[in-house]
């Protein structure tokens, strides 16, 4: 058990790749906050987490033997974040080892056509949301001279896609973000890293197809045209072992970095 008795902090947590990376850090003992929305945001076109969602996660991350606690967090807002970071502090022993930014949304459309409401809304969650949740816990890694910050980009975040500007700005956004971030800190003895997926079929991306009225085995086709590997396909479990071992201590020279793990996508695609 390498991370017992430590505490994450994983955004979006609910479901999808956050319940992944949840499950793969309690299975190293770590004792997990799953922060969610837990409800839809208007330019948002498939349903995100409900408190039952939530609740089910929680149950299910519980079950492992770990301590699991659901928040309801909008990561979006100062004050919600700076309310749950005050409540994992007074409920899980006044400390955050682990910090995981994976709350995220998505949509597609094109820039011409695109209102304010969905570019704020997306920046707003992946890129803000990194922001104002590393501004909030970071300070308690400083003062326990240790720590780890993970957050989840995408290959969005290395070159951009159609009708997906806003995504793409944001992930790129991140990337840049925690290479600063990691040159900030690294004299806390705090590494600061990113995991860039591939296309992975969470509620996400069946949502995304659902919307757009396409079949889901044509739309999975589709959207993960570009992966090399034609015979499998990349899970949440594949994304959560990688953010697991930026945890964990095998990974303690490895900061301001990223792991894509996209199938051999963006090989391709120089
Ligand atoms: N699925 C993919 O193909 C893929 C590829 C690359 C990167 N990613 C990234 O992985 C991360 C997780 O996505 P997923 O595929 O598991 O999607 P998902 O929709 O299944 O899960 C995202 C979770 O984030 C929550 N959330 C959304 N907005 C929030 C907010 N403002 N505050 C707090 N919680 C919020 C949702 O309720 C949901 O539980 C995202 O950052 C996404 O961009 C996904």
């Amino acid at each position: 058990m390498k991370l017992k008795d430590q505490v994450a902090v994983i955004t979006g947590g609910a479901r999808g790749n956050g319940l992944a990376i949840a499950k793969a850090l309690a299975a190293e003992g770590c004792n997990v906050v799953l922060a969610d929305i837990c409800e839809g945001i208007d330019s948002v076109p498939y349903p995100l987490s409900t408190k039952e969602t939530l609740d089910a996660a929680v149950a299910e991350v519980g079950g492992m033997g770990v301590k699991a606690l659901g928040i309801v967090c909008d990561v979006r807002s100062a004050a919600s974040v700076q309310a749950m970071v005050d409540e994992v502090l007074a409920k899980c022993g006044g400390k955050i080892d682990i910090l995981i930014n994976n709350a995220g949304i998505t949509s597609l459309v094109p820039v011409a056509e695109m209102d304010e409401a969905t570019w704020d809304d997306t920046l707003d969650t992946h890129l803000k949301g990194t922001f104002l949740c590393s501004h909030h816990v970071v300070p308690h890694m400083i003062e326990a001279h240790s720590g780890k910050v993970v957050s989840i980009s995408s290959v969005g975040g290395q070159r951009g896609f159609g009708m997906g500007s806003h995504y793409c700005a944001a992930k790129h956004g991140i990337i840049g973000f925690s290479k600063s971030l990691a040159m900030e800190v690294a004299d806390h003895n705090i590494n600061v890293n990113v995991v860039c997926p591939g296309t992975v079929w969470t509620d996400m991306m069946s949502g995304l197809a659902e919307y757009f009225g396409m079949e889901q085995d044509e739309a999975k086709e589709q959207f993960c045209e570009g992966h090399l590997f034609k015979d499998r396909e990349i899970t949440p479990d594949d994304v959560a072992q990688a953010v697991l071992w930026l945890c964990l201590p095998e990974s303690r020279n490895v900061t301001g970095n990223m792991i894509t793990v996209d199938s051999g996508w963006t090989a391709a695609a120089g």
